[in-house]
């Protein structure tokens, strides 16, 4: 592999950058810098590869190809025709263009992705003789230029498919957390294996199908395909190798205490067969990852301490229904004061009042966010002898 350097973006949810720049910098990122919605580093094109298979946080890794200052929609489509894009892309393949912007002087994002796409198409036409074409659903490659004030950077996406999904999951279920959300709710939890971690409204599993990989020290990318896979410029030796450093470094044996817990059976059933798809059969089967229906309100407690992860429903959306979220979790409220005494509780969500909900008071709040969807992560410390029962509703 080249030892060349090249630059990259890592786009992560808002609220993640910092513990990404850490992440990167464990797999030998350089120039870490954390950004808003992401973080730039250098390193090898097998650093890039590396930030694929083993960041947990990141939505996507992009390549950098150029940087540059532009005016016109002119300008970037001379900057798409200086890029030697043959050494990348096949002529037979097809390709995806998409253009972000922040504060681009440019009347139409439509007409610059339009010039920028004219720009990789001539450039190919003229060294291979073929025009690619364009596929927006199913792209071999992918290219992405954001454009600010001033500077066009191009990229090529080196992901394909986002980050987030692991190749596990069958089933959207209600209202899936995205994987890297919920790596990144356990990472500002400090949760470590050696804790009991219980998800009571466990959904689809993410949570605690994510923190058996983490205990696992499986690469949460072992079994799923990149966009760099598809690139000419692919490196196939180096590729294999990372892979099989990573398989390596499996510990399939790893002690953990896992638990998910939902109302519905039909969705613990679904987030069985995740767990089994994301190779977890033989935690279900010796119990270091139980799956279980119980009603958050009266769930059994797994252990002396530990950690609660999760993200309930979220009653914002329609009226009728907040109303039963919100007794739904002060009634969890006094189930964790009651029975949870010496654990930490970690509950991620959009409703702004849910710690006057439980009659809990938050002692960290941390915001995160769920694609355009501002959340709150708020920790409670549920300590012994914290729990008083409700007075009863005076006599009229
Ligand atoms: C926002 S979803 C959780 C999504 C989950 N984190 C995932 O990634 O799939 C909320 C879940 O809470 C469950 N739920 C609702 N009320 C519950 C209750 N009283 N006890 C336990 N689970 C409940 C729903 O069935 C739903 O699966």
């Amino acid at each position: 592999m080249s030892a060349a350097t090249h630059q990259f973006f890592a786009i992560c949810p808002r609220g993640l950058e910092i513990l990404l720049a850490d992440e990167l910098a464990a797999v030998g990122a350089q120039a870490v810098k954390p950004e808003s919605g992401g973080v730039a580093f250098a390193g090898t094109l097998a650093t890039g590869y590396a930030a694929n298979l083993h960041s947990r946080l990141a939505s996507r890794i992009l390549w950098q190809l150029s940087s540059g200052s532009y005016a016109r929609e002119d300008d970037l489509y001379a900057a798409a025709h200086a890029i030697r894009w043959d050494e990348h892309v096949g002529s037979r393949q097809t390709l995806r263009v998409d253009v972000s912007a922040s504060g681009a002087p440019l009347k139409s994002l439509e007409f610059a992705t339009l010039r920028i796409k004219d720009g990789i198409v001539d450039r190919l036409r003229e060294r291979t003789g073929a025009r690619p074409s364009i596929d927006r659903e199913r792209p071999d490659v992918r290219v992405f230029c954001h454009l600010d004030a001033t500077t066009a950077t191009l990229y090529l996406d080196l992901s394909g498919e986002a980050l987030f999904k692991r190749g596990w999951r069958l089933d959207k279920g209600e209202a899936p957390l995205k994987e890297n959300l919920a790596a990144g709710l356990l990472k500002l939890a400090g949760w470590t294996p050696a804790q009991p971690l219980l998800d009571p409204f466990c959904g689809s599993g993410t949570i605690v199908i994510e923190a058996a990989s983490i205990a696992a020290q499986r690469a949460p990318g072992l079994n799923r395909p990149f966009g760099f896979e598809r690139l000419h410029s692919h490196d196939r030796a180096a590729w294999r190798e990372l892979k099989q450093a990573a398989l390596a470094a499996v510990v399939e044996r790893a002690a953990a205490q896992l638990v998910g817990s939902d109302i519905s059976t039909r969705v613990v059933d679904q987030a069985r067969l995740n767990a089994e798809r994301a190779g977890l059969r033989a935690w279900l089967d010796d119990g270091r990852l139980r799956l279980t229906a119980a009603d958050a309100r009266t769930v059994e407690t797994p252990a002396a301490t530990g950690l609660i992860a999760t993200n309930p429903p979220y009653g914002v959306q329609s009226e009728p229904k907040s109303a039963t979220v919100a007794a739904t979790m002060s009634a969890v409220g006094d189930h964790l004061k009651q029975d949870f005494a010496g654990w930490t509780a970690w509950i991620l969500t959009v409703d702004r009042a849910l710690p006057k909900q439980m009659r809990l008071q938050e002692t960290r709040k941390t915001v995160l966010f769920n694609g355009p969807l501002e959340c709150r992560l708020f920790r409670f410390e549920l300590v012994a002898g914290g729990y008083r029962p409700r007075a009863a509703a005076k006599p009229a």
